[in-house]
């Protein structure tokens, strides 16, 4: 997602910094938004010279200090709360003490990342929806903390990008994945049950109700391990069983089959168009 990010940011006109651990991740991360922004561009939903000048605004950098001349820095690691906190204490000795932290959280809070910060005020939330390019949608989550000026420029930036946001409370999943996460592990449950097969829950999901995928497909689009990680996340804060990861969902995790990024999940990517698995119920 942090490509996705750095691409529309980018693109709106902010000069764009790129931090990541290594240089091999980077270059994908590159190369995925030059890709990206060509195929913006040749479907006439960018002129050449915006293509362009987004990508003379965007530099990269493995230097984590780089960061400390940007004035809002967004963070979208995985969902580890000690990860992120260890990023976040570090960046908040790094950077000077205007600079507003956002986090691209899909199931933390706000609070127990800007409480390991001495800005809690000048954090907040920025939850963009993959694929950033495609989708309109951010939620902005106002922490407790969150100053109404913090709470202002993420509104105003969010919407400099392009997107519509809408104003989320700071709990667990926010809006969106407070929904679409128990809908997606519900799916799991009724292939587990034999309500259908995955092609047909996909088709059903499709055709019935007019969703742009089915839910097998979006859940090999946005990531098994994520999803599964996601849901703990929530399962944790709610204790309530629609958050609770079935276990099919843990199998297919362990087994390394993470959906598109792995080339196998609900669907095998070896073939044009990808093949239903059969998860061996
Ligand atoms: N940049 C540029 N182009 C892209 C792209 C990207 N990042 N990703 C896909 N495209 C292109 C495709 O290559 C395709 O090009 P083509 O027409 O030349 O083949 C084009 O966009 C359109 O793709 P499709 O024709 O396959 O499909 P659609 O036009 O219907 O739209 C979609 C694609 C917008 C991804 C649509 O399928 C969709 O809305 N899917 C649901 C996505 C969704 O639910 N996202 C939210 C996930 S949850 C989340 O992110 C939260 C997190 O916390 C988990």
């Amino acid at each position: 997602m942090g490509s996705g990010i750095a691409q529309v940011a980018a693109t709106a006109g902010f000069p764009t910094l790129v931090r990541d651990v290594g240089d091999a991740v980077l270059a994908k991360g590159r190369s995925a938004i030059s890709r990206s922004l060509d195929k913006l561009a040749e479907k006439g939903k960018l002129d050449g010279a915006t293509r362009d000048g987004a990508l003379t605004r965007l530099s990269f950098t493995t230097d984590l200090g780089a960061l400390r001349s940007c004035d809002l820095v967004i963070e979208a690691v995985v969902e580890d709360l000690e990860l992120k906190n260890a990023l976040w204490r570090e960046l908040d000795v790094l950077c000077p003490p205007a600079t507003i932290f956002a986090s691209n959280t899909s199931s933390l809070t706000i609070g127990e990342m800007a409480s390991a910060t001495a800005r809690p005020d000048r954090f907040v939330g920025l939850h963009f929806f993959n694929p950033v390019p495609l989708m309109p949608l951010v939620e902005v989550i106002r922490g407790v903390t969150t100053s109404p000026e913090t709470f202002d420029v993420a509104m105003k930036f969010a919407r400099r990008l392009g997107k519509e946001p809408v104003v989320s409370r700071d709990r667990s999943g926010f809006i969106v994945n407070l929904l679409l996460v128990p809908y997606l592990l519900d799916a799991v449950r009724a292939l587990e049950r034999g309500a259908g097969s995955i092609a047909d829950i996909d088709r059903g999901m499709q055709l019935g109700c007019g969703h742009p995928m089915g839910p097998f497909t979006l859940l090999d689009f946005v990531g098994l391990d994520t999803t599964a990680r996601i849901a703990e996340i929530m399962f944790q804060e709610y204790r309530e069983p629609r958050y609770a990861p079935p276990p099919l969902l843990r199998r297919m995790v362990t087994a390394g089959m993470h959906g598109r990024k792995t080339g196998r999940g609900f669907y095998d990517y070896a073939t044009d168009p990808p093949t239903p698995l059969d998860p061996g119920l």
